[in-house]
């Protein structure tokens, strides 16, 4: 395919459908956002697509704490990102989601492609399961005492403190994050994908596919284990069944980056465009992924294996950038610098963080900082200072004293020219992904533009009849200049380039358009297009962020645990509460948080297991009152079977307190 031709499919990495958009995800979104406006400024057909990623564990756990089945909560969670996405102008041509039945075809077609050619393998594994909840644990699920650095409350699969990573099963004392039960340690059957298979594919692939710090660390872990990757997870799961088994899913990660095609191909059917054309292998087109560090060992290694194995064509590039951090640290709720998106836009204009990004954005994996004073610098010096100031201080003088009229020639037509002459310098920037480059130069102009403004003073020339023509030039060559930068400006500045169109009353500007002058015009009246940002803006969102933090964490019952939506009293009196007495109570052995209760509920027996114990001694319990949930489904446990609830307030640990009625009360009556 040549130079003037090209047909490019773009992917953003899917978002996780069980939270907000927030400032760091965006870094990505509009870095390949500003990407494929760019190829399609330039007259390339340039699709850019992505989806919610809406499996998996944690998804299925958020919908139940919340109540609602994981359909509805990825569908509102949909919602809520495609909205975010809309205002900071981050224009997909597709959004859709993982659990489609195009991601399910393709899944499928993927999987049974890699086992008919014996990519797949099974063997038993031994997994940590949470013996209250039921489920095994992923390992982001279960906390401990780091094994190499004794650092307390780790993850199943990292240590925060020291960096080191290890398999949850070798953690210290480790809990589930998600009952606090003692993980045990179970054997069960999984489905392999031999990426080993592909090393020599993927040792070539990486080499010219990604940036170079991406690949060697990837060839370190490469051979450091030839490693299978486990793609299944046992029932009870949210995603899709692997066919031919039973109670098997397939892991998250196996179905996210196959999304990329189901988006893709749920846009071909919406537009008639031909899938195949871009995923055959030795197609013409070109395919790029802009993901995070976090994510690139799932799309430099595992994702062209998946496409190789399955006869599908590998991607162009994979672009990863590095972690966005805020005034310099890791994003953080309580001093107000874990903004999300629509925090974010009750206050500011999303150009304003377009802009900045692309300030600071080149092809490096490295972190990138949005300190916000700097931020506030930039976008009043740069944008409103400098850019925008070049058409205001020329269009008042062409709709006040010549009807809006531009001049019939340039007065510096090589100033123009060289203008124009800078597009390919700037073009080559955008398209290595160097924006900081790209910016900086249409900046330097910009100076250049304001010097050659401040020189001319078509303010004295307006005064006197005789060289009132030379500043109608000299506003015309000022407009036509910011034309020019407004042109290279567009894949970052859309909102502003369009109301530039709408003022200088011309149709939606292509880069070639900047390389002719528009001349003899009449334009329209000019209205502010970008205004300073305020301290008091800035401060406003940052407040606005704390007191979001404060309301679901700050300290205190009701900030811990918010009240939860609303039920129906019908809704309420399902659950039959009793009193009862303690008859029995006893210590459990084995078990690090039960207690054994027999409970006398007004002539039935009930045998609970309460995760009371480091709150209570058994000796204090026996003769008391207390409050039952009488009619939960019994649940069978780790050390027996538990017929009931018993009803305690606090979070949990030795801060509990359980439920006592007046006395007076007796076993068995109502409580309503
Ligand atoms: O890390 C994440 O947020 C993942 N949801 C990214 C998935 S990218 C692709 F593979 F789907
Ligand atoms: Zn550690």
């Amino acid at each position: 395919m040549t130079e003037s031709n090209r047909k490019l499919l773009v992917t953003g990495a899917l978002p996780y459908a069980n939270g907000q958009i927030h400032l760091g995800h965006l870094l990505e979104y509009i870095q390949a956002d500003i990407w494929t406006r760019f190829q399609r400024h330039r007259g390339h057909e340039c699709y850019y697509v992505c989806a919610d990623d809406a499996h998996g564990t944690p998804i299925m756990l958020k919908a139940e704490e919340e109540g609602v089945s994981p359909q509805e909560l990825i569908d509102r969670v949909g919602v809520e990102h495609r909205r975010d996405f809309d205002g900071f102008l981050v224009a997909f041509d597709n959004y859709h989601t993982t659990h489609s039945a195009e991601n399910r075809h393709f899944v499928e077609l993927i999987y049974q492609r890699l086992n008919d050619r014996g990519h797949i393998t099974r063997r038993t594994i031994k997994h940590l399961f949470d013996p209250e909840k039921q489920i095994f644990l992923p390992d982001r699920f279960v906390r401990g005492t780091c094994p190499k650095c004794g650092a307390e409350d780790q993850y199943g699969d990292n240590c925060e403190a020291c960096g080191s990573t290890y398999s949850p099963s070798d953690l210290i004392n480790p809990r589930s994050a998600i009952s606090g039960a003692t993980p045990e340690e179970r054997e069960t059957e999984q489905l392999f994908f031999r990426l080993g298979d592909f090393e020599e594919f993927l040792t070539k692939w990486l080499g010219k596919h990604t940036q170079k710090e991406v690949a060697n660390k990837q060839k370190e872990l490469f051979e450091e284990e030839m490693f299978e990757w486990d793609i299944s997870r046992n029932a009870p799961y949210w995603g899709f069944e692997i066919p031919g088994e039973t109670d098997k899913y397939f892991y998250v990660w196996m179905d996210a980056p196959i999304g990329y095609l189901a988006s893709f191909r749920n846009l071909c059917d919406r537009k008639g465009l031909d899938f195949d054309e871009y995923f055959n292998p030795g197609s013409d087109c070109e395919l790029y992924h802009f993901i995070g560090k976090d994510v690139a060992r799932f799309h430099t290694l595992f994702w062209p294996a998946q496409l190789k194995g399955a006869d599908f064509r590998t991607p162009d590039g994979v672009w990863v950038h590095g972690f966005l951090t805020v005034n310099g640290q890791k994003m953080s709720k309580s001093r107000g610098t874990f903004i999300m998106a629509n925090t974010y836009l009750n206050h500011l204009n999303p150009e304003y963080l377009r802009y900045y990004f692309a300030v600071k954005l080149d092809n490096s994996i490295d972190d990138l900082d949005l300190n916000l004073d700097d931020f506030q610098t930039r976008v009043n010096s740069d944008l409103v200072g400098k850019l925008v100031n070049i058409a205001s201080r020329c269009a008042g003088f062409v709709n006040k004293l010549f009807d809006g009229k531009l001049s019939a020639g340039l007065p510096d037509p090589a100033m123009f020219d060289e203008f124009v002459a800078a597009g390919d310098r700037i073009a080559d920037a955008f398209e290595s992904r160097r924006y900081n480059r790209a910016v900086r130069e249409v900046m330097a102009l910009a100076d250049r533009a304001n010097q050659y403004i401040d020189a001319k003073k078509p303010w004295i020339l307006v005064r006197d009849a005789g060289t009132r023509s030379q500043a109608q030039e000299v506003c015309t060559q000022g407009l036509n200049l910011f034309r020019v930068l407004i042109t290279y400006l567009k894949p970052v500045l859309p909102r502003t380039a369009e109301n530039t169109e709408a003022f200088l009353n011309i149709p939606p500007l292509t880069w070639q358009d900047s390389r002719s002058p528009l001349l003899d015009h009449e334009i329209n009246r000019f209205t502010p297009l970008l205004t300073r940002i305020e301290n008091r803006q800035l401060e406003a969102m940052v407040e606005e962020t704390k007191a979001a933090n404060v309301k679901g964490r700050a300290t205190g019952p009701l900030a811990d645990d918010p009240i939860a939506d609303e039920i129906s009293i019908d809704e309420f009196f399902r659950v039959d509460l009793r009193v009862a007495r303690i008859r029995d109570a006893s210590q459990v052995e084995g078990a690090d948080k039960l207690l054994q209760l027999t409970l006398d509920l007004g002539g039935e027996t009930r045998n609970i297991l309460a995760g009371i114990k480091s709150a209570y001694e058994p000796g204090e319990l026996k003769g008391r009152l207390t409050v039952v949930v009488a009619n939960l489904a019994p649940r069978k446990m780790k050390f027996g079977v538990s017929e009931g609830m018993v009803l305690c307030a606090g979070p949990g640990g030795n801060d509990l307190y359980l439920l006592d009625p007046d006395s007076g009360a007796q076993p068995g009556m109502r409580i309503r």
